[in-house]
């Protein structure tokens, strides 16, 4: 027999051909960048587990806005350091909390950037969970009141995109319903609905000051090895209204990014979180791994696996390689 007809490596052999042959292609158009808001002026305080990322106060923020809009990427997904926390996280839907004047200002002063805001008390309870508490457990219908409170607290205040991540159940109905009912019914959820009880949040909750302060998650976050359980959260969530769908976190769950893809056909988006980021940058330091290749690799792998949105402490970075100039 004539030996190989097809040669694989005729298609790899420079850069151009590679390019042209490419079967995933990422933007930053596609990406969220997540950002901290704390109290204060001037402050800019990098989180030691996340090198390059800031809890900063609103002037800090909309400096970097700007300097990410430059880049290319066109969205950011607020999380905010409260002054003041008690037993039912009520910074978190006050007018004047961190969060809300957060939106207001990049309102005013970036008005082309897409504001998402991250939906749930946990940044802002005393215990630390992402609801009220009732004998020990985080209760679930008495919660929905606060984050449908917290939700249309942030669309008065200009939000684009809500985005509850509190896990518990009915919320993207009880919050559709409420932000109908004040008027905003433009204004889309994007539901964080497979979200995994997961280590790597590790760091994102050094940045937050939002550890639990007793027990654990694992009553309302999903358990880690289920992901038939992800696709019915999944089809609830579109049920009660969900615009966007979202896997986190993204890397070990990339089976689940890949099945939701099957299944539905509604946006998806993973989230790339602070513990996948942090082991990036920690390797990369001590001169393990290439950083920027690996970055872009994994990428690269969840777009591979189905996502259309990413949401990621390196979206700046990467945006940098996509330009040719990271690099
Ligand atoms: C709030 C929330 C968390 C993250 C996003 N929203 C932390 C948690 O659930 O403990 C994690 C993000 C990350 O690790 O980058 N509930």
């Amino acid at each position: 027999m004539y030996f190989p007809a097809y040669r694989p490596r005729r298609l790899r052999r420079t850069k151009t051909i590679r390019d042209l042959v490419s079967e995933t292609r990422l933007s930053a158009d596609e990406f969220i960048y997540p950002m901290f808001a704390a109290p204060g002026k001037g402050v800019r305080e990098e989180v030691p587990s996340m090198p390059g990322i800031y809890k900063q106060s609103i002037d800090n923020i909309v400096r970097e806005a700007r300097e990410a809009g430059a880049l290319g990427v066109k969205s950011v997904l607020l999380f905010g350091i409260p002054e003041h926390k008690d037993e039912t996280g009520s910074e978190g839907y006050a007018d004047d909390g961190i969060i809300q004047k957060t939106i207001r200002e990049l309102r005013k002063k970036t008005p082309d950037l897409l504001v998402v805001t991250d939906v749930c008390m946990c940044e802002y309870t005393s215990h630390g969970h992402c609801g009220i508490i009732r004998g020990g457990d985080v209760d679930n219908d008495e919660t929905l009141e606060y984050l449908a409170k917290m939700a249309v607290s942030h669309a008065e205040a200009g939000a684009d995109i809500i985005a509850p991540s509190d896990m518990m159940d009915g919320r993207v109905g009880v919050i559709r319903e409420a932000l109908d009912d004040a008027g905003f019914e433009k204004v889309p959820i994007m539901s964080y609905s497979a979200k995994y009880a997961s280590g790597f949040y590790g760091p994102f909750r050094d940045a937050a000051e939002s550890p639990p302060r007793f027990g654990d998650r694992r009553s309302y976050q999903m358990d880690p090895p289920n992901v038939r359980e992800a696709l019915r959260e999944i089809a609830l969530d579109i049920e009660e209204g969900a615009d966007i769908v979202m896997v986190k976190p993204a890397l070990s769950y990339l089976d689940v990014i890949s099945a939701a893809r099957e299944e539905f056909d509604h946006p998806l988006a993973a989230y790339n979180v602070s513990g996948e980021y942090s082991m990036v940058k920690a390797a990369g330091r001590l001169g393990w791994i290439d950083e920027k290749l690996v970055m872009m690799e994994i990428l690269t792998s969840i777009k591979r696996a189905g996502a259309d949105i990413i949401i990621t402490y390196h979206a700046k970075e990467a945006a940098e390689v996509l330009r040719g100039r990271g690099k």
